[in-house]
């Protein structure tokens, strides 16, 4: 992400590449990314996308284009409403779990943990029951699609970066772990399927599966959806956890404010609900903050449908519109934009939620305002399950730090300006080095 910046320090907002003979742009403008994910959504596509995951995604609202897309995107949404987790209990069990496998003191990284954490939350969520992998006991099926679920993940990664040239990723272990995965689905789903549902019922739980199945009869296409949302929503939430705990750590003041926000918000109370969170100010502000600075998203791209124009960025002022040939793609890295001193302040590149309640030169204009923070993205193609993270990041954080109210950077750890630590790209941007905390109680 550093080059990624340099190169736009370097060469200003908007730039071109020709790399292998083939025409690339990048942009970390606002302007522009209203035109690519709003304004002229019909004049983009999501490239090399479809090809490079299809085998493991197979034909899901992340895979999906125009008409079928659409039909997706209409059929997903009303499973988001937050209604459905008011109560928080989808997140209650997993967490717990967290708990009473971590050590009441010593070092761990907590970084592994967390991507448990938003597998069993988001298998609870989608299919009603958790896989349970943050029980140290799980074997066999659940152990496999956990491990299976990494493997193949980590293909699409790689071939999404080598782009057309994806084929040259693939072959057995890619396959194996792909028809795990969809096996292991599959199963889940029968099974879950033909439960009797009396009791969730009576206890008014709801299951994403059974709401979604009523209106999607395809055990293939059931199965599609499944999985794009299970990977949609695992690893960016537990990015975000982890990176808040990463900066929190390395910022005790911040980290004591919030502290202070939730004893008096909760009144050491752990049954709170969803709308005791949103009574929570600060909280907000820091996830914000931290999505800002570690969008879990951190670069992505869109290639144009037909020759058609980016607003700015051309000309020898770069303010001038860009003609972009039909078939070239452009690349924006949110995590560069956000951290431009233009629109952010001075001190962009510095980890201070505080900011987000001050006046900032991002809301000078609005179109900077609206489409200057996008670690959602924007527009029609707008993150569904918006909502769901920030809720789970927020529950996580809280009850972490109700529980070690204590913990504190170990002191072995070093301390970087923020953004020089290593990072490590798959889908998501995570810490190379994990993010290990001094627990005590
Ligand atoms: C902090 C957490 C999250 C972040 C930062 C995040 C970010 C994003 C981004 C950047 C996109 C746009 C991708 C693109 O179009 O190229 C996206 C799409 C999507 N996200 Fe999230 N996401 C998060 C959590 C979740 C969760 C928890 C779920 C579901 C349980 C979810 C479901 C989806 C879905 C279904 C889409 C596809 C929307 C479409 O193409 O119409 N996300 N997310």
């Amino acid at each position: 992400m550093e080059l990624f910046l340099f190169h736009f320090r370097l060469w200003g907002t908007t730039l071109e590449q020709v790399f292998l003979g083939t025409r690339a742009f990048g942009t970390i403008e606002p302007r522009n990314l209203e035109v690519i994910l709003s304004t002229d959504f019909e004049d983009w596509s999501l490239g090399a996308r479809r090809k490079v995951m299809f085998p493991y995604f197979g034909d899901g609202i992340f895979t999906q284009e125009g008409g079928d897309w659409k039909r997706s995107r209409d059929l997903l949404r009303p499973q988001f409403l937050f209604r459905q987790y008011e109560d928080l209990d989808v997140f209650r069990q997993s967490m717990e779990d967290l708990l009473s496998v971590l050590p009441s003191d010593g070092v761990v990284d907590l970084q592994p943990y967390f991507f448990r954490l938003t597998l069993d939350v988001t298998t609870a969520f989608l299919f009603g029951e958790s896989v349970n992998s943050l029980k140290h006991d799980v074997q066999g099926g659940q152990a496999d699609f956990a491990e299976s679920f990494n493997v193949a993940q980590d293909y699409i990664a790689k071939r999404m970066r080598l782009q057309d040239l994806y084929w040259l990723v693939g072959g057995r272990k890619f396959r194996k772990a792909c028809d795990t995965v969809h096996e292991f689905a599959d199963q889940i789903i029968k099974k879950n399927l033909s439960r009797d549902r009396t009791t969730d019922r009576e206890n008014h739980q709801y299951v994403f599966l059974d709401s979604l199945a009523e209106n999607c009869p395809d055990p293939k296409e059931l199965r599609s959806q499944i999985i794009n949302i299970l990977v949609a929503g695992r690893d960016t939430t537990a990015c975000l956890i982890s990176w808040t705990f990463f900066l929190l750590l390395r910022h005790p003041s911040v980290l004591e404010e919030l502290k202070a926000e939730i004893s008096s918000v909760l009144q050491g109370r752990t049954d709170f609900s969803r709308s005791d969170l949103k009574k929570t100010t600060f909280l907000p502000n820091v996830l914000k903050e931290v999505l800002r600075l570690y969008p879990s998203v951190p670069v992505n791209s869109r290639m144009a449908t037909k020759t058609t124009i980016l607003p700015v960025g051309g000309g020898s002022d770069l303010q001038s519109p860009v003609l972009v040939p039909k078939g070239a793609a452009v690349a924006y890295s949110v995590y560069s934009m956000h951290r431009r001193p233009d629109l952010y302040g001075m001190d962009a590149e510095l980890f201070r939620p505080g900011r987000w309640t001050e006046n900032m030169p991002l809301y000078d204009d609005p179109v900077n305002a609206k489409w200057g923070y996008l670690p959602f993205n924007g527009g029609p193609r707008i993150c569904l399950g918006m909502d769901f993270g920030l809720t789970e990041a927020a529950f996580a954080v809280v009850r972490l730090i109700q529980r070690y109210p204590n913990m504190r950077l170990p002191a072995t750890e070093k301390v970087e300006l923020v953004g020089v630590e290593k990072q490590t790209m798959t889908l998501v941007m995570s810490s190379t080095n994990g993010c290990r905390v001094e627990l005590s109680p």
